[in-house]
């Protein structure tokens, strides 16, 4: 269900703001944290008009609105018109999580990379510290999770894009902070990984990145920043391959949301029902 932005808040009020927004499982995530850690608080999914994102931010904080979750494709204008921003938000040039001061003013920060990182480390055990990463996808989602994955010390950090000059680009971006590489994926050929992230699009049309035979093979564990309720095209096309392991992102989508929870309300939520009520829903 989607409301207006500018409804007054009975409880501390929080939303996502998205366009499109109606499968948000958001609203979902942070009641179940609510009702697990005792807040008192209401959670709602906005649809904003693409142009109409700052106004739809000033009728929340008027309303009396204390935090904001921003979705695709606000992200980066959530980065522009917050007044302070964490590290990672700097570093993401995104911000998905807004907290709203009491004088109005707006903090952002960024919870996707970390979100990502406690999903493949604490969730499903994997170690990335001296592993071989590739990551699949330039854009902003890609972005968004460099310096959470490079600061668990991976081995080698590739990243590998359909337009290669972007790729280049985002590794130099990031390339103070650790060695990363940017590439096409012809150049992957021959290569082989731990472990391979996909943040393209490519699956909003049910497609996968044209990867090189034998780049995905029984060593990787491949993991698709998508979810849904079935296998992600990207999964089905590592399992074909004889990958090691494949997971979709809903993980990643509970983690970053505690990570925001956290940042609002100053208590972690345990993430492991939460995860375990919503692949129910959607399995
Ligand atoms: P997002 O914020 O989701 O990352 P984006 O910034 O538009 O969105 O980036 C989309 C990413 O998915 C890009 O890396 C894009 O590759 P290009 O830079 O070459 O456009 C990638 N992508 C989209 N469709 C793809 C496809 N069919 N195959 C491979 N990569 C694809």
């Amino acid at each position: 269900m989607t409301t207006s932005a500018g409804e007054l808040c009975p409880d501390d009020c929080y939303a996502v703001m998205g366009n499109p927004i109606a499968h948000s499982q958001s609203p979902r995530i942070h009641r179940l944290f609510a009702r697990q850690t005792g807040q008192s608080l209401s959670y709602k999914a906005l649809l904003v008009e693409r142009d109409g994102f700052a106004q739809a931010v000033a009728a929340f904080l008027v309303a009396g609105g204390k935090g904001l979750n921003v979705t695709i494709p606000f992200k980066q204008e959530a980065f522009e018109i917050a007044d302070e921003l964490s590290p990672r938000a700097q570093r993401a040039a995104a911000v998905n999580t807004l907290l709203i001061h009491d004088d109005g003013t707006l903090y952002g920060d960024n919870t996707d990379g970390a979100g990502l990182v406690r999903d493949l480390t604490r969730n499903l055990k994997l170690t990335l510290g001296g592993k071989r990463i590739l990551l699949l996808g330039a854009g902003g989602a890609a972005r968004g999770v460099l310096a959470p994955l490079l600061e668990q010390n991976p081995s080698r950090l590739l990243i590998a894009n359909r337009t290669v000059e972007r790729a280049k680009q985002l590794a130099d971006s990031f390339s103070d902070l650790a060695e990363v590489e940017g590439c096409g994926f012809d150049a992957l050929s021959g290569r082989s990984f731990d472990i391979v992230i996909n943040a393209t699009a490519a699956g909003l049309q049910g497609q996968v990145p044209a990867l090189p035979e034998g780049v995905i093979g029984p060593h990787s564990c491949c993991y698709d920043m998508m979810y849904g309720s079935e296998p992600t095209a990207f999964m089905r096309y590592a399992r074909q391959r004889g990958a090691q392991s494949t997971f979709d992102g809903l993980g990643m989508l509970v983690e970053q949301a505690a990570e925001s929870f956290l940042i609002w309300r100053g208590v972690l939520p345990n993430t492991g029902p939460v995860i375990e009520a919503l692949r129910k829903v959607t399995s």
